[in-house]
């Protein structure tokens, strides 16, 4: 193993030569709200209404640079939603790429596997903590929460998932179902998810969803849970798992106290129910640790992983312990749960090569120090900043909590602010359940240089929303 940084290509600052979105992206966009549903470029409508503009168009991406299709250079500190961890079409995954197009690009799901998945699924059984060594892959991160609920589903009897307000699990059905990111999201969709199911509260230190101060609070979210759990009219025993992001991504960076996770598993264990953590965001070593939950030790029963994992493939999985991945019994003839690409050589090819890259280089490590240095340089820069509320995040999964002149919540700000970034050259995604909060999770590879030219410019770009 080596820590020394790979010197990847794709380290530039920013270049801007028209002001983005320029004519060629305005064009194509354009193109595509005549041919895309609506419910996905409206978001260029919330974007208006925002103050913002058209999305630009990427046409190139290498390392930590992005360059769109009218010849501006990014860099790309949203890591294309957290994908990008060893950055933008690494060597070693291109390679594996090439390699694997020339010999085999798909398979028969699960009917007749490639060798690929094989080496992906045992990679994922000696990486993965503790006893969790038995894969369902997928193809996106939904798939792998829809494959972890089922397993929960099978294993224990039981019918119900308790989940998190504000957590993000994906949007096909049984994710949305347990996602309680925006009740609005789920909404339209009622009749086919589970029935309206309680949202847990997630501990949003900065701002108690019960009104405590931590650490005086000595963990009453948790007591909460525990006693909702134990009440004889909830229904408890019917409680198949409880799924939890270990640090919530999309609902705004939001790290739990040192301990949650330790007594949630205890709280978990001590009633039969399941564990599931959705480590999709935070896996792969984004917050200093390969897992998340290995800051504190903690083993879940069902771990749910995708994003980096592919190194920029679609691909995904759910790892259980053998105890509950055995109770979906021998197959009797046709797999209960199968898709047409799963395994998909060439995308667990490039994930094994992306996972090589990460643990040969011991890319938590330097998540966990440059993102330190990174979290502290802007907490010290943007202190007092009137636009600024908050500065959080873990390792390089960082979130700057925006507000408006007069020190109260800005829902939307972040768009705004995501387009004034934009026409400097850097990418960031607005997250938040309010869209008040600048997302950043740029690759671990990514050059300091770069990191303290934003911090550098950050203050002067983010003005207060009126
Ligand atoms: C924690 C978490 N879970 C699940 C998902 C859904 O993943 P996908 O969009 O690949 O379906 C996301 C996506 O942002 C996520 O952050």
């Amino acid at each position: 193993m080596t820590t020394e940084t790979p010197t990847a290509p794709g380290n530039l600052p920013p270049r801007i030569v028209s002001p983005p979105p320029g004519p060629a992206a305005r064009a194509l966009i354009e193109r595509l709200a005549a041919v895309e549903c609506p419910a996905i470029t409206a978001r260029r409508d919330r974007r208006r209404a925002a103050g913002g503009d058209d999305p630009i168009v990427w046409a190139e991406a290498t390392g930590s640079n992005v360059t769109d299709v009218d010849g501006n250079r990014y860099v790309d500190l949203a890591g294309g939603f957290a994908v990008a961890a060893i950055g933008h079409r690494h060597p070693e995954v291109v390679a594996a790429a090439h390699a694997q197009l020339d010999r085999l690009i798909h398979t028969m799901g699960d009917l007749f596997p490639a060798a690929e998945k094989v080496h992906l699924a045992e990679t994922l059984a000696r990486l993965a903590p503790g006893r969790l060594s038995m894969s369902i892959l997928g193809l996106s991160g939904s798939d792998a929460v829809e494959a972890a609920i089922k397993t929960a589903l099978i294993a224990t009897g039981r019918s119900r998932i308790l989940a998190f307000h504000g957590g993000y699990h994906g949007m096909s059905l049984g994710a949305l179902g347990v996602s309680g990111y925006r009740a609005s999201f789920r909404q339209p969709f009622a009749s086919m998810t589970p029935r309206p199911e309680l949202r847990l509260p997630y501990p949003d230190c900065a701002d108690c969803p019960l009104g405590h101060q931590y650490p005086d609070c000595a963990f009453a979210c948790l007591d909460q849970i525990a006693r909702i759990l134990d009440d004889p009219t909830f229904g408890g025993e019917d409680v198949a798992a409880l799924i939890a992001e270990p640090i919530q991504g999309r609902g705004g960076d939001i790290v739990p106290p040192d301990g949650w996770l330790t007594r949630l598993r205890d709280i978990t264990r001590e009633r039969g129910i399941l564990l599931i953590l959705d480590e999709i965001y935070t896996g792969f070593g984004r917050t200093g640790r390969l897992f998340a939950c290995q800051h504190e030790g903690v083993e879940p029963d069902l771990l749910c992983v995708g994003k980096a994992m592919g190194g920029g493939a679609p691909i995904s999985a759910c790892i259980g312990t053998p105890e509950v991945m055995q109770a979906w019994g021998r197959s009797t003839g046709e797999a209960i749960h199968t898709s047409t690409f799963l395994g998909h050589p060439l995308s667990a090819a490039m994930a094994s090569a992306a996972l090589s890259v990460i643990v040969d280089h011991d890319l938590p490590a330097r998540a966990e120090r440059v993102g330190q240095r990174f979290l502290e340089q802007l907490r010290k820069t943007l202190h007092g900043h009137p636009a600024v509320r908050d500065v959080r995040g873990r390792g390089l999964m960082i979130g700057i909590v925006l507000q408006d002149s007069h020190g109260r919540a800005a829902p939307g700000s972040a768009v705004l602010a995501m387009h004034r970034l934009l026409g400097q050259g850097w990418i960031i995604s607005p997250g938040g359940r309010d869209g008040d909060v600048i997302s950043l999770a740029p690759p671990m590879t990514i050059d300091e240089d770069l990191l303290d030219a934003f911090v550098e410019q950050l203050p002067g770009v983010l003005a207060p929303c009126p």
